[in-house]
C-alpha cells in the first residue's frame, strides 16, 4: 500500500515534468520528445533533421529592384514572381523595391526629392504609390497582390491602383494619403539610397539578389524559372513539395 502510494506519487511527478531528465546515452533516443532534446543541447537538430521544422531564418531573401512600368518588371513580377509567391512563400523572404532606374534631384527650398524616372512621370507616381503601399502593408501577403494586380493591369496608373486596391482589400485612401505627404517623399528617397547603393550597381531592371548577391547567371536563372533557383538555395530543413524535383 505505501509503496504504490509513492510509485504513483513518482509517477504524477514525472508526468508533470517534475523531474529533471537526463541525457540518454543513446543518441537514437535524442530527439524522442523536447524535454529529451534539451537535456542532450541538440534541439536545433533534432528541429531540423528529425522533426522537420523549418525555421523562419533559413528563408531565402529575394530583393527585387524594378520600376513600375517596365515591361519586363512588368513581365517578371507577373509570371515568376507570382508563381514563387504562390507555391513556396513559406521558404521566402520577398522584398520589392520600387525605383529601378530612376534618379533623384534633392530641393532645399521645399527639403523634398524631386523624382525622374525612365518611363515619366507616370512612373514616379507608380513607384511611390508601391513605396508607401509596402510601408503601410507590412506583410507580404498584403502587399504583393496588389503589386502583382498593378503590374499585370495596363491603363491609367492611379485607376488600376484604385481597381486593384478593391480586388486585394488595400485601403487606397490610406496609400493615398501616404503618396500625397512627406512620408511618401521620404520612403521613395530610401528606394533611392537602397538601389544606389547596391554592389555591384544594378544595370538594368529587374535586378534581383538572392541573399544579398546579384549575378548574371543568377538573373537570368530568375527570370528563366525563379522557383527553381529559390528551391536550390533554400539550404533548411523540410523543403516545400513543389522544390522536390529541384533537390
Ligand atoms: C526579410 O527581409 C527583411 C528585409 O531585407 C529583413 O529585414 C528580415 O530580417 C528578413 N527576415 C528573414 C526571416 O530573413
Ligand atoms: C536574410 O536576411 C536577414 C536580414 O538581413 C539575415 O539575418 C538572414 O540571415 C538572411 N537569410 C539568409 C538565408 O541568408
Ligand atoms: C502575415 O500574414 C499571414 C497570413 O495572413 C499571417 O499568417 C502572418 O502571421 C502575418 N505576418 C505578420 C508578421 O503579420
Amino acid at each position: 500500500m505505501y509503496v504504490s502510494l509513492v510509485l504513483s506519487t513518482i509517477l504524477i511527478f514525472y508526468v508533470h515534468g517534475g523531474f529533471a531528465v537526463d541525457c540518454p546515452k543513446s543518441s537514437a533516443q535524442w530527439c524522442e520528445n523536447a524535454n529529451i532534446a534539451q537535456a542532450c543541447g541538440v534541439t536545433e537538430q533534432c528541429n531540423k533533421y528529425v522533426w522537420k521544422i523549418r525555421d523562419d531564418n533559413d528563408r531565402v531573401n529575394l530583393t527585387v529592384y524594378y520600376e513600375t512600368l517596365c515591361p519586363d518588371c512588368r513581365q517578371f513580377i507577373s509570371t515568376q514572381v507570382w508563381n514563387a509567391y504562390q507555391s513556396i512563400l513559406s521558404i521566402l523572404n520577398i522584398s520589392f523595391v520600387p525605383y529601378g532606374n530612376a534618379h533623384e534631384v534633392y530641393q532645399p527650398e521645399t527639403k523634398l526629392y524631386q523624382f525622374y524616372c525612365q518611363h515619366g512621370a507616370d512612373e514616379c507616381f507608380g513607384n511611390l504609390i508601391h513605396s508607401c503601399l509596402i510601408f503601410i502593408y507590412r506583410n507580404t501577403t498584403q502587399h504583393l497582390p496588389f503589386i502583382y494586380c498593378t503590374e499585370s493591369t495596363e491603363g491609367d496608373v492611379e485607376t488600376v491602383a484604385v481597381q486593384c486596391a478593391e480586388k486585394t482589400s488595400i485601403d487606397y485612401s490610406k496609400v493615398s494619403a501616404c503618396v500625397q505627404s512627406r512620408l511618401g517623399n521620404q520612403l521613395q528617397h530610401l528606394n533611392a539610397v537602397q538601389t544606389d547603393s547596391l554592389q555591384p550597381q544594378h544595370q538594368y531592371v529587374p535586378w534581383v539578389t538572392v541573399n544579398g548577391v546579384h549575378t548574371e547567371d543568377m538573373e537570368q536563372q530568375a527570370e528563366k524559372d525563379l522557383v527553381g533557383l529559390i528551391c536550390k538555395t533554400y539550404k533548411g530543413s523540410n523543403p516545400p513539395a513543389k522544390c522536390q524535383k529541384y533537390l
